[in-house]
């Protein structure tokens, strides 16, 4: 794996067993765009639900293995990006557990979703230390690949912003070695003479007059070297925006647009509300579940004119119909040109065959799970490689290498 974090993305996503399509246009689909732009780790946050559902432990492993399927079934594939388990890298643990120690309990108790989801799932007890901590440990998951970049949706931000501060209190604490100057002088000279010319005159021009242009372009110098030590090329990260190492990256949310996917009941779409539509649905099923779906409830007969925009059908074209036939239906909804039948055809044909590969994929998986536990465990063996890399950069600096 390459050395750039600006390239490697990282997400995960908790183990709830079978997806379905509100799960896929709001974030699966984009993975699996994603696993061809940069380098991709992708994993299930078995950990994660056991902060929520501790006391089922024993929905986790058929849940991570049917998401698995589902993501396989998508499309994501194990030859373009990194599919694992997180408990099988026990190395974020490590991590949560190094960043506890300089996290101040602050910082959790004012992320936004911790009171909201004790508030939200009040039939179980919450006031755990593990659930307090879970996005220090999400912090951990994404800090430990240094990863650049990672795709959420706009609930999850606070939680990437609280990742960023942790990073930045972590490499203030430890970054800091005595003879810094000297050290990454050294670095610099390390590089050969072009490319040490390169990086100075950028340093050089986004400490003295703020050019972030510089700044990217030394950084992308920094990871186009191959010679450079994990330390040197940290103490040069540093360097360049004038302060000590930068033993942990800041990452930034690349954030999905998530489309309100109505579920057939007109509620956004929900397990919980058992209002959903699989991702790899019978076909029959997709039929009869969007025939009984309601519509605009003003329109009683078929010569009634509509309201598409009180009509959860209607919303389900916004986000999956293309735009002619979305002009289609609110045309002739308004119009009473068609009825409520004819509108939902087209939505019934499409996702039928979008989900055809789907299905198609998923039946050899379905046929042959020990197919999946081998990618998972083969990606996990991949995934703990970089993890263990950053781990030891980590030890070193907290003072716990005992070499
Ligand atoms: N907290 C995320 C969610 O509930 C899941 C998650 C766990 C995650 N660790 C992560 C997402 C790391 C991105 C990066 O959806
Ligand atoms: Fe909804 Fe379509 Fe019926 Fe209009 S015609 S009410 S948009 S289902």
């Amino acid at each position: 794996m390459s050395n750039d974090s600006e390239q490697r993305v990282v997400s995960g996503m908790r183990p709830t067993g079978r997806m379905h399509i509100g799960q896929y246009h709001g974030a699966l689909k984009n993975w699996v765009q994603l696993q061809h732009q940069y380098e991709c780790l992708f994993f299930v946050a078995d950990w994660h639900a056991l902060t929520t559902h501790y006391q089922q432990p024993e929905i986790i492993e058929r849940n991570t293995l049917d998401m698995v399927v589902d993501w396989l079934a998508a499309g994501l594939s194990p030859g373009a990006a990194t599919i694992f388990v997180q408990s099988r890298v026990p190395e974020h643990a490590e991590l949560h557990l190094l960043l506890s120690m300089i996290t101040p309990i602050s910082w959790l108790e004012r992320v936004p979703s911790y009171k909201d989801q004790q508030q939200k799932l009040n039939d179980r007890d919450l006031s755990t230390y593990g659930f307090l901590g879970y996005p220090l440990l999400q912090s951990a998951d994404v800090l430990i690949y240094r990863a650049g970049k990672v795709p959420v949706g706009a609930d999850q931000v606070a939680h990437i912003e609280l990742m960023r501060e942790v990073a930045r209190r972590f490499n203030h604490i430890y970054g800091k070695e005595p003879g810094f100057e000297e050290h990454a002088r050294a670095a610099v000279r390390k590089m050969g003479r072009k490319a040490a010319r390169l990086y100075r005159e950028a340093r050089r021009d986004y400490l003295e007059r703020g050019d972030r242009e510089a700044l990217e372009r030394a950084r992308a110098l920094l990871s186009e070297q191959p010679n450079l030590s994990i330390g040197d090329r940290e103490r040069l990260f540093g360097y360049l925006e004038g302060g000590g190492r930068i033993i942990l990256a800041e990452t930034q949310a690349l954030l999905t647009e998530t489309p309100l996917i109505p579920g057939i009941d007109g509620d956004k779409m929900s397990k919980s509300y058992g209002n959903t539509i699989g991702l790899r649905e019978a076909p029959s099923e997709v039929e009869r579940k969007l025939r009984t779906m309601p519509t605009d409830p003003a329109r009683v007969r078929r010569s009634d004119p509509g309201n598409p925009d009180n009509c959860p059908v209607f919303a389900l074209h916004q986000a999956l119909s293309e735009e002619s036939v979305r002009t289609w239906a609110a045309t002739n909804c308004r119009s009473a040109g068609i009825g409520c039948v004819d509108c939902k055809g087209p939505l019934i044909d499409a996702i039928i065959k979008e989900q055809a590969p789907f299905r198609e994929r998923a039946e050899q998986y379905e046929r042959d799970p020990n197919t999946v536990r081998a990618i998972i465990a083969e990606g996990s063996e991949a995934a703990r490689d970089v993890a263990r890399d950053t781990m030891e950069a980590v030890r070193a600096a907290v003072g716990v290498s005992h070499r």
